[in-house]
């Protein structure tokens, strides 16, 4: 008897087979901020990392022996100023996605793209190039550009959620452009298009892996509806499972999609708690807090009535963007990674202080218990 598929089954059937993302893999890993200066740590502490092109491949390559499953680069324009002017130095992330998928073999290479900055037909068009470059293994981080001073280089920057209704208009003509056998018009309120055509399409059907991190309403209400996975910025792990809940409710309910969640940490692994506490340490005590204020002052993240808060936060960015900290022994980083895989996220993306020594000592001493823990095999 021949059953007929959902669409949804289909999709989860084909990706299954053939896209890493959808591997069996309990917890997906990947690196993030390998493309910028500094990483994800906003400090002059010891081994704080130089981005080259030579270290790019070499920790690409690395991680793809560990069968880690995604490589995330942060778009970025400019610095943020301070001692290290933070991610002042950054490679371009399609041509980095290009260069790293002709190096690798297995992971996902992606792209970060600041919608506004690239044109969608330009933009389908290079995520097909690097698609076929790969395989089949590309990925796009679709950013809608929070840092003002950097979105107007490239001219204005839009109000908070005119931006998410830009980026609307131009995933919807990337994805028509991705899998229209016909010319298409399109006739938006920022974008219109005339007998839209691409060929060839990509590799993956319907098209690359698509990834966004917007946590607003309006945020949320993008991915649910565009996105395969949303990141979340984790603060408590309730917080998180709450928030993972609702927006896997919002895909189902109003966009009658799956979706799935991933987040960001930063990762300082030891033989002992006090050898990480000593490097967190290092970190804080070199840490560039003028380049940090000045990046949360833009995230509107700057208020005397939450002063504890405030210090925790700007803790969490000097230390890692932001991002979950996970800071110990591999026995505590692996119960810390199974924490956030039990409040439902699907992956995590990493970052180091040195990326290329720290994913080495990774892959020695948290790789075998994650497989013991049940979150890899
Ligand atoms: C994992 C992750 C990666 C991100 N990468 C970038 C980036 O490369 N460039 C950028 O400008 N913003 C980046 N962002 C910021 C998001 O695009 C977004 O502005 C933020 O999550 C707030 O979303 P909201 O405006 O919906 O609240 C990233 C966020 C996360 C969590």
């Amino acid at each position: 008897m021949t059953q007929t598929l959902s669409r949804d089954e289909a999709l989860a059937e084909y990706r299954a087979a053939h896209v890493p993302l959808y591997n069996q893999q309990k917890l997906k890993l990947g690196l993030f901020g390998t493309n910028v200066s500094n990483g994800l740590t906003m400090t002059q502490a010891e081994t704080t990392f130089r981005p080259s092109w030579e270290q790019n491949v070499a920790i690409a390559r690395a991680a793809d022996d560990l069968g880690f499953e995604m490589m995330v680069p942060v778009a970025r324009w400019r610095g943020f100023g301070g001692a290290t002017d933070f991610n002042g130095e950054c490679f371009e992330t399609y041509t980095w996605a290009a260069g790293l998928a002709e190096a690798t073999e297995n992971i996902m290479v992606f792209a970060t793209t600041h919608l506004p900055t690239v044109h969608p037909i330009v933009a389908a068009k290079m995520a097909t190039t690097v698609d076929h470059i790969s395989s089949g293994r590309f990925g796009l981080n679709a950013v809608m550009g929070w840092f003002s001073p950097e979105m107007e280089m490239f001219g204005e920057q839009r109000p908070h959620d005119d931006r998410y209704a830009f980026g609307d208009e131009w995933m919807s003509v990337v994805k028509q452009l991705w899998t229209s056998e016909e010319p298409f018009d399109f006739a938006g309120s920022y974008l219109s298009v005339k007998a839209g055509q691409a060929q060839p399409k990509p590799v993956q059907k319907p098209g690359p892996v698509l990834v966004n991190a917007g946590n607003s309403p309006a945020g949320i209400a993008f991915s649910a509806k565009h996105v395969d996975f949303n990141f979340a910025t984790v603060d408590t792990l309730d917080n998180a499972a709450a928030y993972a809940t609702k927006v896997r409710d919002v895909a189902r309910t109003d966009y009658q999609r799956d979706i799935g969640l991933m987040t960001y940490a930063f990762v300082i692994c030891r033989d002992t708690e006090a050898e990480a506490d000593a490097v967190r340490q290092a970190i804080l005590d070199a840490g560039d807090w003028e380049g940090a204020n000045n990046l949360m002052s833009v995230l509107g993240l700057q208020s005397e009535s939450y002063a504890n808060q405030l210090r925790e936060f700007q803790e969490r960015f000097v230390l890692g963007y932001g991002g979950y900290p996970i800071i110990g022994t591999p026995e505590q980083v692996v119960e810390q990674l199974g924490g956030l895989s039990a409040a439902g996220m699907d992956g995590v993306i990493l970052g180091f202080l040195d990326y290329q020594q720290e994913l080495a000592q990774f892959g020695e001493k948290v790789m075998p218990l994650l497989v013991e823990a049940g979150l890899r095999s």
